[in-house]
């Protein structure tokens, strides 16, 4: 059994005792595995039931709001998908056009309860029609009937594939049955049903719809991301008893408690958000932590043993560098993790557990939010590793409660918006833009100067500002734009002198700095205040005023901010 499952059960519990005392056997505590031992029970108290009408007993003893679709290898080339209170829709592909624009629905008898015997099959079609015509009537016209169903939550989803869906209704069951035809059942025939699901045509504006208020979807994204950190720490920190688990991990802990070293490898914007967990990994597991570009690694033959664990960071976690490296470290015995945002993605699958970092689908080419909650998933992370160090436990206190602050604090630089738009306006027709920071903040120097060069085409370079007086510096006078970050942490006597140095070269440069911090203020062309967390979680507000550096010269520039040129969203090819 295969089930897709989006939503919450509420009376998991109830049905999982119940199956319990039936005998059935639970491996997991997810509500998924009830729904597929609830659907194996019934199918054994009626073996003659379709897959469909088993999933529409099934659903009659759950409550809660979700979104299922079913496969099983009783029923092969079948699908079943039904929803409550979650979105779901089915896309529909086809090589010629289709002879309807609507699919009738079929109303079953009135089912009778689990345990009764009820008469097999009888639908009453909608409007009448025979049962064959209302399904027939829905193929494809002409000699290729070829069609292809995708089922989704949201239309994003499958866009590229399909503009055309069916947008299901609550208790809505949808099959696919083996000769490839779409049926669209209810239980009940209710007065206000209207009796047929529109195939709707997505236009082109489904973008724009989908976009909101926003021009971008990378401009949607990075505005997007007080909710997208919630979602990443949702159901895994508890921030009153300040315990972090994280489900996928969490029975590989030991192994990774007495492992040799961790591995993190990446590349692009994954990478960054490596660079900017790395110090605090250190701090918390104890353990060596190597951090490589996944194509430099792979060109290096580096050495890999059975006690290593290696982490493979990807949004989409189809990253072809990534997925090689990860199977060279999977050959030679390491532990093998996954940061993905993809569930079901190759890097997902090929690894032996791993996060979902739950951002959402992240459309814009230039990985915004999705940056954001890798960080805070490898800081979960260390803050597991952790919990049972008794030495860690302020510190981890402190992160934690940071954590819970975050989304408000995301909000308050977000404000940032319109004064980033006017400082844009200076820097978009330059040629070349410096981002200086060190410590917790060079991975956000890394990262808003990888964001400028891939939407803005401007030159932009991430510089380690300890590195200044080794060669960098010779590049900074007075019409040199630069950014530097500049906030209160261990490193920071040591950036203001690099921002003296800067500024004795007349450098005038665009500070980001703590809110109210008068004394790194007085050297800055003009400002950026943003509110003061946790050193290690410093770097999640710090990039974001970079992030809308990058969109508004773009957007100035003129370029097209969702598909820069020359890239591509999921970096597949060799
Ligand atoms: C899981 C469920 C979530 C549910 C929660 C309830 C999924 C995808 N997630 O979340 O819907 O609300 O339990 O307890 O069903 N994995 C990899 N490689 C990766 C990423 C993940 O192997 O790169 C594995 C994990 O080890 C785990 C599984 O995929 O076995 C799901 O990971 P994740 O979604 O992070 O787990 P939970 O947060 O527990
Ligand atoms: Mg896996």
């Amino acid at each position: 059994m295969w089930i897709s499952f989006a939503g919450i059960i509420t009376n998991y519990k109830d049905v999982k005792q119940f199956l319990v005392q039936k005998g059935h056997k639970f491996r997991s505590d997810t509500d998924t595995e009830i729904i597929a031992k609830l659907i194996k029970h019934i199918h054994g108290l009626h073996p003659n039931y379709s897959f469909r009408e088993l999933v529409e007993q099934v659903i009659q003893q759950l409550e809660g709001a979700f979104a299922l679709c079913f496969k099983s290898m009783h029923f092969p080339g079948e699908v079943v998908a039904t929803r409550r209170g979650s979105p779901l829709l089915v896309g529909i592909k086809t090589k010629t056009k289709l002879a309807t624009d609507h699919i009738p629905i079929l109303y079953s008898k009135e089912h009778s309860k689990l345990k009764d015997h009820r008469p097999h099959g009888h639908e009453i079609p909608a409007h009448g029609l025979a049962r064959s015509q209302s399904t027939s009537e829905f193929l494809p016209q002409g000699d290729n009937k070829e069609v292809e169903y995708f089922f989704a939550s949201d239309a994003s989803a499958i866009i590229e594939h399909t503009d055309r869906v069916i947008y299901l209704l609550d208790d809505d069951v949808a099959s696919v049955e083996k000769e490839g035809v779409l049926k669209i059942h209810r239980l009940k025939r209710t007065l206000e049903d209207t009796h047929a699901r529109e195939i709707t045509t997505l236009k082109m504006e489904i973008q724009q719809i989908m976009k909101g208020n926003f021009s971008s979807f990378m401009q949607k994204e990075i505005f997007e991301q007080p909710e997208s950190v919630v979602t990443t720490m949702r159901g895994r920190i508890n921030f009153d008893s300040e315990t972090v688990v994280l489900g996928g991990i969490k029975d590989y802990i030991g192994e990774i408690r007495r492992c040799r070293r961790l591995l993190l490898i990446a590349c692009g914007t994954s990478y960054n958000s490596a660079i900017a967990t790395r110090q605090l990994l250190e701090e918390l597991t104890e353990l060596p932590v190597m951090v490589d570009l996944a194509s430099d690694f792979l060109d290096r033959n580096t050495p890999i043993f059975r006690d290593d664990v290696c982490f493979f960071i990807s949004q989409s976690g189809e990253t072809a560098d990534t997925l090689m490296a990860l199977r060279y470290c999977k050959q030679r015995g390491a532990l093998i993790v996954g940061i993905t945002n993809t569930v079901g993605s190759s890097i997902c699958r090929e690894s032996h557990c791993g996060v979902h970092i739950n951002a959402g689908p992240e459309i814009g080419v230039a990985s915004t939010k999705a940056y954001t909650s890798q960080i805070i998933s490898l800081v979960m992370f260390a803050l597991m590793v952790s919990e049972d160090r008794i030495s860690a436990q302020p510190r981890r206190s402190e992160i934690i409660q940071g954590l819970r602050n975050l989304p408000d604090q995301i909000k308050e630089v977000l404000e940032l918006d319109s004064k980033i738009q006017e400082i844009s306006k200076k820097v978009f027709e330059k040629k070349s833009l410096l981002v200086l920071g060190r410590g917790y903040n060079y991975a956000t120097c890394l990262e808003g100067a990888l964001k400028i060069k891939e939407i803005t085409y401007m030159h932009s370079e991430g510089i380690l500002a300890g590195e200044l007086k080794h060669g960098p510096l010779a590049l900074v006078d007075k019409g040199m734009p630069i950014i530097m970050i500049c906030t209160r942490d261990n490193v920071f006597v040591k950036c203001m002198n690099a921002l003296q140095q800067v500024t004795a070269r007349e450098g005038r440069p665009i500070l980001i700095c703590h809110k109210n911090d008068q004394e790194p203020q007085k050297y800055g062309s003009s400002v950026l205040e943003v509110p003061k967390t946790v050193d290690c979680l410093q770097g999640i507000l710090t990039v974001i005023p970079l992030q809308l550096v990058s969109y508004h010269v773009a957007v100035l520039k003129g370029c097209n901010v969702d598909c820069p040129r020359n890239l591509a969203k999921s970096v597949t090819v060799e």
